[in-house]
């Protein structure tokens, strides 16, 4: 059997009943088996700031930092703020891309998924956060794209998707995802 992928998810909404957890529960259900899955939390992370970049960081940064830099690869599952990326996960992005020179994020192959109860499905916030991967050098899935338009009606008061198609449309995503981490593997792009 190949070697299992590890994948980090990270959710950009610190909700409790968050439409963007349900749907990371539910790619994480829909995945391929070759995929194994970390959902790495992100709001305990005190907002970066150079000062703290001693030879002792935060203890949260660097626990985030060794649980990322383990991982194979990256999916993001986001909401959109303000036609962008939640301040909570743009800063995991930060803490992660330091010390310069030691970025978690370099070359791990990366996916982005993104939910909101709009119809667009926050596009922006997908694509500002593209917009930074690009910089931190994560080779990220281009096709399919996922942006999640009124995800306040795809589940149920279980967290269960309601719809065959959505559920379709989800299970194909990861698997062109552990696709696309099997190629940057192959290509000796991905960890
Ligand atoms: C500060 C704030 C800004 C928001 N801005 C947007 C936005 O730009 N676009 C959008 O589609 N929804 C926006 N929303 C609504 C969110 O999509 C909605 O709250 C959603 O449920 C958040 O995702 P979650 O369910 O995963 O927490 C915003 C919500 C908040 C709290």
């Amino acid at each position: 059997m190949d070697k299992p992928i590890n994948v980090c998810v990270l959710v950009g909404s610190l909700r409790k009943a968050s439409f963007n957890g349900m749907l990371a529960n539910a790619l994480i259900w829909l995945a391929p088996s070759s995929l194994k899955f970390d959902v790495v939390e992100v709001g305990q992370l005190p907002f970066y700031n150079e000062d703290l970049e001693t030879a002792a960081p935060p203890a949260p940064w660097t626990a985030f930092r060794q649980r990322v830099k383990a991982a194979d690869a990256v999916l993001f599952v986001t909401p959109e703020y303000n036609r962008s990326v939640p301040a909570v996960l743009k800063n995991a992005l930060d803490v992660g891309s330091r010390p310069y020179g030691s970025s978690v994020w370099d070359r791990k192959p990366g996916a982005v998924v993104s939910g909101s109860p709009g119809a667009i499905g926050a596009f922006g916030a997908n694509h500002h956060l593209r917009q930074s991967l690009v910089f931190l050098n994560v080779p990220t899935m281009q096709q399919p794209e996922a942006y999640l338009g009124h995800a306040d009606k795809l589940f149920d008061e279980h967290g269960k998707l309601v719809s065959d198609g959505t559920r379709k449309f989800l299970q194909e995503f990861m698997q062109a995802f552990a696709n696309w981490v099997e190629t940057s593997r192959a290509q000796g792009q991905g960890i």
